[in-house]
């Protein structure tokens, strides 16, 4: 029988022929390893990151930089425990999550993350457990994505759909019951004059029942403006401001001055809206907590849009007033899903003045 890989006969004897394919397989592991981390590298949406048993970083992606603003030398050592909040920190939260993802295999989680900056975001992930051949723990692997933009679509969709609905309650209100309570008042008055001269007392009750009426519908009327600034699409946004703007003034009674300077004639309709239901809220708050003389102001300024209304105090602990109330937090919310900012500035016993600046951008 003839052997080819013994020596003298020019073939490759068996531990070379081991050799070349030990080399080649190295070569195919170094190739699949080179190829894992140019995946690792170019996922870019999702932080991937590996933890030791100490819970030490040992490895981050791309992502994990555009997402956490660490860059991979910074973070490479350092307790995981740094993209946690100080609450989920000493709340044992982040604890709960090794702790399950090393008793269960993984665990998912929701929750906010500090980035570099010290700025929070909302991420949604999985911590899973990593064992050796033998089933020993030798670390951890997260793999995060950050839903702030997703959460502030949904939110922006909210707020589209909720205006909707409430437009066409306000066009239901105003268009179909406002018209008939006035055919009501008519056909009282009618039915009035036609009595006779012995049938005062009658008159005087139907006198009362219109009156009656005319303040129903009214009241449905201004029901359907608060639903829904039709005036913001038939009229544009100053006269739908100088409108509540007036309105303040006959309720209160006080001095108030207003201006709408260079505000373009066409807005996006979700830009309007926005900045009518903040003005809304701002004169509701001079209402119930403060008095005037104050003013309210929109001034266009190139692409922006400039929104200030102040009163003359008595003032108030802003910080405190954002953990107590929904009003100056639906303010700040709308201007933000806006791309703009949003200011409150109040000193106790002085004046507030609530700031929105927005860009006029497209609908979204
Ligand atoms: N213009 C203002 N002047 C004085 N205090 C104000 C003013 N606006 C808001 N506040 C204070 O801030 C708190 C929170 O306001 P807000 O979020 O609109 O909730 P709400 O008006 O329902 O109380 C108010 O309760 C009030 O104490
Ligand atoms: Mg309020």
């Amino acid at each position: 029988m003839v052997q080819g890989d013994r020596e003298g006969t020019g073939g490759p004897s068996a531990l070379q022929k081991r050799v070349i394919e030990l080399e080649a397989h190295l070569e195919r592991l170094q190739d699949s390893d080179r190829q894992l981390r140019l995946f690792i590298d170019s996922v870019r949406d999702y932080a991937l990151i590996a933890l030791d048993t100490n819970n030490c970083v040992t490895g981050w992606n791309a992502g994990a930089e555009r997402i956490l603003g660490y860059q991979e030398h910074e973070i490479l050592g350092k307790p995981g425990s740094v993209i946690f909040t100080p609450e989920d920190i000493e709340g044992g939260n982040m604890q709960l999550e090794f702790d399950t993802a090393r008793q269960t295999g993984r665990a998912e989680d929701e929750r906010w993350h500090v980035r570099k900056d010290g700025s929070r975001f909302w991420g949604s992930g999985v911590l899973a457990r990593i064992d050796d051949e033998e089933g020993n723990l030798v670390g951890y692997g997260k793999v995060m994505r950050d839903l702030t933009e997703r959460n502030a679509r949904q939110q922006r969709n909210l707020l589209t759909v909720q205006e909707n609905e409430r437009r066409r309650i306000a066009r239901e209100l105003h268009d179909d019951l406002v018209q008939r309570l006035a055919v009501l008042e008519i056909g009282l008055a009618r039915i009035r004059r036609g009595l006779p001269p012995e049938a005062a007392d009658i008159g005087l009750e139907l006198l009362r029942l219109e009156q009656q009426t005319g303040m129903l519908s009214n009241d449905v009327r201004r029901l359907s403006h608060q639903l829904h600034p039709s005036v913001v699409d038939d009229l544009g946004l100053c006269t739908a401001l100088e409108s509540i703007v007036e309105e303040f003034q006959r309720d209160q009674g006080q001095e108030f001055t207003f201006l709408c300077e260079g505000v373009p004639e066409k807005i996006p309709t979700n830009i309007a809206t926005a900045i009518y239901r903040i003005a809304q809220e701002a004169l509701r708050n001079i209402a119930k907590h403060a008095s005037g003389p104050g003013g309210l102001r929109v001034i266009g300024e190139g692409r922006m849009l400039h929104l200030t209304v102040s009163d003359a105090g008595p003032g108030f602990d802003v910080p405190a007033a954002y953990r107590g109330g929904l009003g100056i937090l639906s303010m700040k919310e709308r201007t933000q899903l806006l791309g703009g900012q949003f200011s409150v500035t109040s000193n106790a016993g002085g004046s507030t003045t609530v700031d929105v600046l927005v860009p006029l951008q497209e609908d979204y």
